[in-house]
């Protein structure tokens, strides 16, 4: 039986990189500037970032205060739980969003 499902390669320019220790099926790359991880869909973005040694503002941790808010340039995040605060159009709240495909990612504009 042949499989139809779709997989894309891409080849971004590498910087640092971590690898989680989660099932392959579930590991996505999070791309910020020329850094890049592996994250799982086990826990939010805001805790893998950290583990990274990436450092995220915050303040609740919880989605109440929209503190811990990046940038999403491209793909698809999650929640688990609706967030309290606002969650701007282009905009992903770390804190509690679940990464479920490639993303890319900036503090800034
Ligand atoms: S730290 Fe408050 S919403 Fe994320």
């Amino acid at each position: 039986m042949t499989s139809t499902s779709k997989v894309e390669h891409f080849q971004p320019e590498l910087g640092e990189q971590t690898t989680p220790t989660q099932d392959k099926d579930q590991v996505h790359r999070v791309l910020l500037g020329k850094k890049q991880i592996l994250v799982t869909e086990d826990e939010p973005l805001l805790i893998q970032l950290e583990r990274a040694g990436i450092h995220v503002e915050y303040q609740c941790r919880e989605g109440y205060c929209s503190s811990c808010s990046i940038k999403l340039l491209w793909g698809q995040v999650s929640y688990p739980f609706e967030p309290l605060a606002w969650v701007q159009s282009g905009y992903l709240l770390a804190c509690c969003a679940i990464v479920k495909s490639d993303i890319e990612i900036a503090f800034f504009d």
